[in-house]
């Protein structure tokens, strides 16, 4: 099928280079000449496990393209998807970036329609919308500038997406799952054909529904993050208790067995930390909540999980006063700065706002990154006083303690002692619960959130 992605960021893209993959004939479309060019030469301007490849794949096979032009790329789809960017802007989603496509695509399907009388094509939105966005938002924007008719002149679905950072592109080839909402049943029907080649379970329901059903996966996600970081907080409160023991008990529940019951999916949501960011949970939360009330629903959990989460930097920064006896004039290391491992995505990371909070209480702020394009994106958001090093190792130097703040796999196989031996002091905050079970050097003094008085 020919398919027009409108949006080359990290939903659009992976999108786009997987449907070339399973044989369809995929036109990225973005407003941003740089980026669309980037995209049409073989660049990906994400960092993204096996996209680079897809990408280059994609175009030498001639399936996959890009471009700036969206009203040529909606003339030549048999379906059109929507992935721009909705993020919140003051407690709630900022959908101008989706009216403006809307806009857009209607105008294209408006002169398509002269052209091709006779022709059906499919809009889908893939961003994440507030349940009614896409039957009521955007089918208007498209109704009112194209002067058609969705069911009737054009097809309209919803059509969540499930990527994770890091594992996107096996997350879309091998999905948990494909949810359809439709508006009409040419619609649905079109999107089941478009992913047939993939074998996961596909379920269709109604627009709202699936737009429901993005919320409701992000939130139970989400609330698992919170409940363990609740329950490591009460530990943290508790004399002889670990949370991590009880933990590794709560991960052998069959409950959270994974489907094959082989590695639960579930449990690697329920270690407590430093909380959660990205693109998706803070903004996720808040959007559903917003709705929620807009609605007359209370959403008392949701709005729990939001605040436990916002409290545990905090946490952390207690644990390493406590260690380092005060943070005043201290020099603390903060390694890893991307909001997770595997990405070179920065928003909403607990790093930065630990980095934040440290300089608040007066240390001197050492911050390091394995990755390089991080620690350029750092610089420029940091504020004077966090410095970006560009070695672990200057990082480390001097440092009166140091905490892991994204869960970077590399630090496992560190050499600690040399890392201890320089700095002044050896205290770590393993933020990440990232060392547990590697063997340390004695001197270096590791202490993990969760982790109750006695201990
Ligand atoms: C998340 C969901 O996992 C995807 O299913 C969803 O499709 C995506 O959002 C989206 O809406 O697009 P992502 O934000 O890439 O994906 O990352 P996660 O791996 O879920 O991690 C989110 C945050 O939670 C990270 O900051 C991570 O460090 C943190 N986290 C994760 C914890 O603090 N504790 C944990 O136990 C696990």
């Amino acid at each position: 099928m020919r398919v027009a992605v409108i949006g080359t960021g990290y939903v659009g893209l992976v999108t786009g280079a997987c449907l070339a993959s399973i044989g369809h004939r995929i036109v990225c479309v973005d407003s941003d000449s740089e980026r669309a060019a980037m995209v049409a030469r073989g660049e990906t301007p994400i960092i993204e496990d096996g996209l680079p490849e897809l990408v280059k794949d994609g175009l030498a096979a001639g399936r996959l393209s890009a471009t700036t032009d969206l009203a040529q790329a909606v003339w030549d789809a048999d379906v059109v998807m929507i992935c721009v960017g909705t993020p919140s802007v003051g407690g709630s989603i900022d959908l101008s970036g989706i009216e403006a496509a809307s806009r857009q695509i209607g105008a294209a399907l408006k002169t398509r329609r002269t052209a091709f009388p006779t022709t059906f094509p499919i809009v889908t939105v893939k961003s994440t919308v507030t349940p009614g966005t896409t039957g009521q938002v955007v089918r208007r924007a498209i109704e009112i500038a194209s002067n058609l008719r969705a069911g009737e002149d054009f097809g309209l679905a919803m059509n969540p997406e499930f990527l994770s950072q890091g594992s996107a592109v096996r997350d879309f080839l091998l999905a948990d799952r494909i949810v359809i909402g439709e508006w009409d049943r040419r619609s649905g029907d079109a999107l089941a054909q478009l992913y047939r080649p993939l074998p996961a379970p596909l379920l269709r329901m109604g627009l709202a529904e699936a737009e429901m059903v993005k919320y409701a996966a992000n939130g139970l996600q989400a609330t698992l993050i919170s409940y363990a970081n609740q329950i490591a907080a009460i530990c943290e409160a508790t004399p002889n208790v670990d949370h991590a023991q009880v933990m590794a008990a709560i991960h052998l529940d069959r409950m959270l067995d994974g489907p094959d019951g082989g590695r639960a999916g579930a449990t690697r949501f329920l270690m407590g930390g430093i909380g959660f960011g990205g693109s998706c949970f803070p903004k996720d939360l808040v959007a559903l909540s917003a709705h929620a009330r807009a609605v007359g629903a209370d959403p008392v959990l949701i709005d729990a999980v939001s605040s436990i989460n916002t409290q545990r930097p905090e946490a952390a920064l207690r644990l390493m006063e406590e260690a380092a006896g005060g943070l005043m004039g201290k020099r603390i290391a903060v390694l890893g700065l991307a909001f997770k491992p595997g990405t070179d995505d920065l928003r909403e990371s607990p790093a930065l706002k630990i980095a934040r909070r440290l300089l608040g209480c007066g240390a001197e702020v050492v911050t390091h990154d394995p990755l390089p394009i991080v620690r350029q994106r750092a610089r420029s958001q940091l504020p004077d006083g966090i410095s970006v090093a560009e070695t672990a190792e200057a990082a480390l130097t001097g440092a009166d303690a140091a905490i892991i703040a994204t869960a970077w796999p590399e630090y496992r196989t560190w050499d600690w002692a040399a890392f201890a031996d320089r700095m002044r002091s050896p205290i770590l905050v393993d933020g990440r619960n990232l060392l547990d079970g590697i063997e340390l050097p004695h001197r270096l003094r590791v202490l993990r959130p969760g982790i109750g008085p006695g201990i």
